[in-house]
């Protein structure tokens, strides 16, 4: 039976470091029960001891999220360390994501420590994180920049000290496909421990994070660090969905499994920009509004005689049900409805009536209404009637 990969979404956490975004708590709790419905192993809730609101964020998630083990991320100090212990006090199943920094540009410039002190202070931390939590990760943030045997000696340390997963983010944007191919099976060649997880994280600063997350997957990675919209700092994380339908997609090629139930991949997709108000692209692959659209004449053909022909994955593999129903003057009112609750939107069958007498008016200027079209129509009626 081949591996599973195990999907570790840091949407919360990594993901709201996105400049701009601020998410209140009720919304994160929104998000974190979609991504339980989405089925993500792991849920990254936030960074407790970076302030009062993410500390209740994560205790709220902790204590109410069922499913997905839930995350708190601490530096490799104590106060983080039990302050995120502290935040998951309540979670049935909870991990602890311990990191400090392993290349010669964040010890000198950053942490002004020695490596023989980073060394000391990994082994003190992942063992205290491991006192209060069995599950500890341990991350060498910046490790496509740290020397390999340096990475060897910090992740051996970890392990020895509790940690059973190993996480080498690509925190800048910088590696390669091949690169980082190379750093996993070297990690993997000195750390063959077949309890201790190798996991991925990668950042999109020259576009190639869902290349390197492949690739760490290629190499042995048996974990994900993504994100939902691939958000996250400055240029963002590997997206969730892109990697998870890569992993479905090509099969073939990557042989391993997930748990992700791929038809919620677009609602989370939608709940995710519309809390962070960061728009997806059209052309975005999976989430994208273009992503299952054919324009061309001659790729229209090819769809009618076979949809094999221009499409490589369903819209409805990944949640976009009746995407091709395109509503408009002619369409019914079951089309309505059903496109209404999938994008979550409510309304009462007087409403649905009112909204499809406005679609069929906006059918006469406009041949495709869209679902941006839509949510501004039920937020005017809806609005209205509840006035
Ligand atoms: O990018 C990074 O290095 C991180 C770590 C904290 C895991 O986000
Ligand atoms: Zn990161």
């Amino acid at each position: 039976m081949a591996d599973t990969v195990r999907i570790f979404d840091t949407t919360l956490r990594d993901g709201e470091q996105s400049p701009g975004v601020a998410l209140t708590a009720q919304e994160k709790l929104a998000i974190a029960e979609q991504l339980a419905r989405l089925g993500v192993d792991y849920l990254e809730a936030g960074f407790p001891q970076a302030s009062e609101g993410d500390f209740d964020a994560v205790s709220r998630i902790a204590s109410s999220i069922q499913g997905p083990s839930i995350v708190a991320l601490a530096r490799c100090n104590r106060q983080d360390i039990e302050r995120a212990a502290q935040a998951l006090e309540k979670a049935q199943n909870a991990r602890i994501h311990v990191f400090i920094a392993t290349s010669p540009i964040h010890m000198q410039a950053k942490l002004r420590m020695s490596p023989e002190e980073v060394l000391e202070r990994i082994d003190a931390m992942v063992r205290l994180a491991k006192s209060y939590r069995d599950d500890v990760e341990f991350s060498c943030e910046d490790a496509t920049r740290s020397h390999h045997d340096f990475l060897i000696r910090a992740g051996r340390i970890a392990v020895a000290a509790g940690a059973s997963t190993l996480n080498f983010p690509d925190t800048v944007g910088y590696t390669s496909p091949r690169e980082y191919f190379q750093l996993i099976t070297a990690m993997r060649e000195a750390i063959p421990d077949p309890d201790v997880i190798l996991s991925v994280h990668c950042h999109d600063d020259l576009g190639m994070a869902v290349a390197n997350t492949l690739a760490g997957i290629e190499a042995g990675c048996r974990q994900v660090e993504v994100a939902v919209n691939g958000i996250g700092e400055r240029a963002g994380n590997a997206s969730l969905e892109e990697v998870v339908m890569n992993l479905t997609a090509r099969q073939d090629q990557y042989q391993v499994q997930h748990h992700i139930k791929t038809q919620e991949i677009y609602r989370a997709s939608q709940l995710v920009s519309k809390l962070t108000g960061m728009t997806v692209q059209p052309n975005k692959a999976i989430v994208g509004k273009n992503a299952f659209r054919h324009e061309s004449g001659i790729h229209q053909d090819g769809m009618l005689k076979d949809r094999s022909t221009y499409e490589i994955m369903t819209p409805e593999t990944v949640g976009w049900g009746l995407s091709r129903l395109v509503l408009g003057k002619h369409s019914g009112r079951h089309a309505l409805r059903q496109r209404l609750e999938e994008l979550g939107l409510t309304a009462t069958s007087q409403q649905i009536d009112q909204i499809q007498a406005r679609i069929k008016e906006l059918g006469e200027l406009k041949s495709d209404i869209n679902d941006q079209d839509l949510e501004a129509v039920w937020q005017e009626e809806v609005g209205q009637m509840r006035r």
